[in-house]
């Protein structure tokens, strides 16, 4: 069978989703996890945009050896050259070069005539072959280019040596019909030996379907980021595109490298790190993908589960929510579940993961599989010491009581307290908490939703908290909402502070 290559998109167009922006540590962390899931290609950002990005990029290509590392850069010598240095240290290094080719874009962005952005792009791509062989080319905004002349593009930069063409629906605008036809146009007048590459934004809630009917009409390489995150309504889902052509083989008749064990835990890595929550209906990740609420239904599962499940939970790596410890485990249990459920820790970690298992285990009668996992995760994926950590809280609130909240945070060596009123006891804790760090961000959005089930569930909270015009996210996790929103509301707080200087946006517009 045929092999469709997954161009991985996530740390390069998915931290282009609102409100998303990873440390070089955090791109790390999800680059290897990206390995273990098998993509092919990393695109592992965006050089020129910024020295966080350059650096993030080096350091990726220099510890991943797996896949192609891919780097971005737009048709001009300073993005390439920059592009270039930062893929230096990478043992499959790929140059993804873009120029916007529609008569919006030629008009009013770059002002430029046909003939002109055929020149630059013919001169760009030969200045790059100088340096590197992998070249992928992306005609921007090609859905709404002439096909004609979206031809003729292609045709130029392929005869300087550019080997994939990536075809991207920019604004997420194509019907299926069109981009199928679009892609067997480009299939059937491009030479067999290069790889045809879609790139689809979901603004229509297409991004998938398109992804897929390309695939149909020749495409053999598709670009896509986990959880679906990217640019406005974001791209097509990795884990969709990656079991569509896994559960639809029959149909498909197309393979891919992806562990789709491997899913589960990279969908929950990036959500945790970007802070961006998966929405519970999400097709394959999603807390609802393979729960059945109707009696008729469970009834048909119970009796065979293909009357109603086209896949199980199993091929994504979900752990079974088995009801597996409680406050009497030891460390060796733990220990085990944690390999069980595939966390590799060190000694330090497991000792961090077992006291926090303990304090869980005093306000949880049972401990669930999705339980140890948060624990885990909150470890696992710590690349950072935070600023501030929570000590102890403490509100009154009631319906005749104004609502007051005294705070204790631990900054390095130093304990700081304060209190304040507020508007509800979240208020109240934000407030007393503005009033410790000295930080007055604004909250921009605020969601609670439970992640394990019963009275004695745990809550998760998400923040998005807007300072000096960077939106950063936080989450907190806890059986006490409260007290989960204080861990949501440090942790954006602690994430902004690390943020503030190494994040240095430069890029403005292509
Ligand atoms: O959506 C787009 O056009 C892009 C290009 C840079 C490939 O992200
Ligand atoms: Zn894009």
């Amino acid at each position: 069978m045929e092999k469709v290559i997954i161009f991985d998109t996530t740390l390069r167009d998915g931290e282009q989703s609102p409100g998303a922006s990873l440390t070089s540590d955090e791109k790390i962390k999800i680059a290897e996890q990206l390995e273990r899931l098998g993509v092919d290609v990393i695109e592992a950002g965006f050089p020129i945009a910024s020295e966080d990005d350059a650096k993030a990029v080096s350091l990726i290509a220099e510890r991943v050896k797996k896949p192609v590392v891919c780097a971005l850069a737009r048709c001009k010598d300073e993005d390439i050259e920059v592009a270039l240095r930062s893929l230096e240290k990478a043992t499959k290094p790929r140059l993804h070069i873009f120029l916007a080719t529609s008569e919006i874009h030629r008009k009013y962005k770059l002002k430029k005539a046909k003939e002109e952005i055929i020149k630059i792009a013919v001169e760009k791509s030969a200045f790059a072959k100088k340096y590197i062989d992998d070249i992928e080319f992306s005609p921007e905004d090609a859905t709404r280019t002439e096909p004609d002349f979206l031809l003729e593009v292609l045709k130029a930069v392929i005869e300087e040596g550019v080997k994939t063409v990536n075809i991207p629906d920019t604004v997420g605008y194509a019907t299926p019909p069109e981009y199928g036809a679009l892609i067997k146009f480009l299939r059937e007048n491009l030479p067999p030996d290069i790889i045809i590459s879609v790139h689809c934004h979901n603004d229509l809630g297409l991004a998938v379907a398109n992804s897929l009917v390309a695939v149909i009409n020749g495409a053999r390489q598709v670009e896509c980021t986990i959880n679906g995150i990217g640019e406005r309504a974001g791209s097509a889902s990795l884990e969709e595109i990656a079991m569509n052509l896994l559960v639809r083989k029959d149909f498909y008749k197309l393979t891919t490298n992806i562990e789709t064990k491997e899913l589960y835990r990279t969908s929950r890595m990036v959500s945790t790190l970007t802070g961006i929550p998966v929405q519970p209906n999400k097709a394959i990740i999603g807390e609802n993908a393979f729960r059945h609420e109707s009696g008729i239904h469970q009834d048909g599962i119970l009796k065979e589960r293909s009357t109603y499940e086209i896949m199980n939970p199993e091929m994504i790596g979900v752990p079974a929510s088995e009801l597996v410890l409680g406050k009497h485990s030891g460390r060796h249990a733990l220990k085990a579940r944690l390999e069980t459920l595939g966390f590799q820790l060190n000694e330090e970690q497991l000792e961090k993961i077992f006291d926090k298992f303990k304090q869980l285990a005093d306000r949880k009668k049972e401990i669930t599989d999705i339980d140890i996992i948060f624990l885990a995760e909150e470890e696992q994926f710590k690349t950072h010491k935070p600023v501030y950590t929570l000590e102890y809280f403490h509100v009154i609130s009631g319906s005749s009581t104004i609502p007051s909240a005294t705070v204790r945070v631990r900054k390095g060596e130093e304990v700081l307290e304060d209190a304040s009123r507020g508007d509800g006891p979240v208020d109240a804790i934000y407030k007393a908490l503005d009033r410790i760090t000295g930080l007055a961000p604004k909250l921009k959005e605020y969601k609670i939703t439970a992640i394990t089930s019963g009275q004695d569930a745990q809550g998760e909270v998400n923040v998005s908290l807007e300072m000096e015009g960077l939106k950063i996210p936080g989450k907190g996790v806890s059986t006490d909402i409260i007290e989960a929103s204080a861990k949501a509301y440090l942790d954006a707080v602690n994430r902004y502070l690390m943020r503030k200087d190494i994040v240095k946006p430069k890029y403005k517009g292509a």
